[in-house]
């Protein structure tokens, strides 16, 4: 059997993150460390398993600390810094899990789960999340700001768990969310003109997250003939750009960071580019090549 290839965390397990200030009575999740399989021919790359038991009971949650790689290997998930996997649910039903990244996009606080709401909660200045879509509010989604000043969530990632029920997988290929565009093939994603109208004129543009990929992407036709594919996740904190046709660069809408169609920063507090992937139209169709 082929042994899988692991991106090992670095953090003692069980340390608690100490943070001054609350703006609510949520601490930070405890932390354990954590490992993604790096092995391609893995049936679970990209996954981290975590052992239930290290989690805990229903309304438990851990921040599993991860090690991004460095190597440059292209990867069709990026590795977070952190993911807060939370034991939610009810008593009574069957076990239910959730997975968000575990650093807030307001000012980079690490995140708390609120058994309570079943929300994630930030404890600096108390933004909440949705851990799941809420039933009772059509169009919502697992990461949904409920409560400001976050702008935006952090990304909700699915979790598997074992056919023993011993192990959850945090899946970084399959991210949750309302705004996800077509499957990943071969390392690319094809969006047709057909599919996506926003796409058919200069200036439009489509923003979303490919699925099977881990991070949004921004697609813009600059004009007839002539498309720009961009990582559409703002390298300050990790919210997701807009495109401003007027301005005809791209805004993020949490701190003000704006990039150019090159990805360069045109205004911080973000210093690094936006990354840029190659992109080709035959006349009907969009393919960008992601990995
Ligand atoms: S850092 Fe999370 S609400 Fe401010
Ligand atoms: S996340 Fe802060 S400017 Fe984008």
């Amino acid at each position: 059997v082929k042994r899988r290839t692991f991106l090992s965390g670095t953090l003692a397990g069980g340390a608690m993150v100490a943070v001054g200030g609350c703006g609510n009575d949520v601490e930070p999740a405890p932390e354990i460390p954590g490992a993604v399989d790096d092995d391609p021919s893995s049936p679970t790359y990209g996954q981290v398993p975590i052992e239930i038991a290290r989690v805990g009971p229903i309304g438990a949650a851990v921040t599993v600390r991860l090690q991004p790689p460095s190597d440059g290997r292209a990867r069709p998930f990026r590795v977070p810094a952190g993911v807060l996997l939370i034991h939610r649910g009810a008593p009574a039903d069957p076990p239910e899990w959730a997975a968000l990244e575990s650093t807030c996009t307001h000012a980079a606080c690490p995140l708390g789960y609120s058994a309570r709401d079943q929300l994630v909660e930030c404890p600096c200045h108390a933004s909440r999340f949705r851990t799941a879509p809420d039933p009772a509010v059509p169009g919502s989604c697992a990461g949904d700001v409920v409560h400001l000043p976050a702008k935006q969530g952090p990304p909700a990632y699915q979790v598997d768990l074992s056919g023993d029920g011993q192990t959850a997988y945090i899946v970084l290929t399959q991210v949750l969310g309302c705004k996800l565009l077509p499957p990943l093939t071969d390392g690319k994603v094809t969006l047709s003109l057909a599919d996506q109208p926003q796409l058919a004129n200069p200036g439009g543009s489509v923003i979303g997250t490919p699925q099977g990929f881990t991070d949004p992407i921004a697609v813009i036709r600059v004009d007839a003939a002539t498309f720009a594919a961009l990582d559409a996740r703002c390298t300050h904190l990790g919210c997701t750009v807009a495109w401003d046709p007027g301005a005809r660069h791209l805004q993020c809408p949490c701190h003000e960071s704006a990039f150019a169609l090159d990805g360069s920063v045109l205004a911080p507090p973000a210093v690094r580019p936006l990354r840029v992937y190659p992109v080709a139209f035959d006349g009907s169709a969009v393919v960008v090549t992601l990995v």
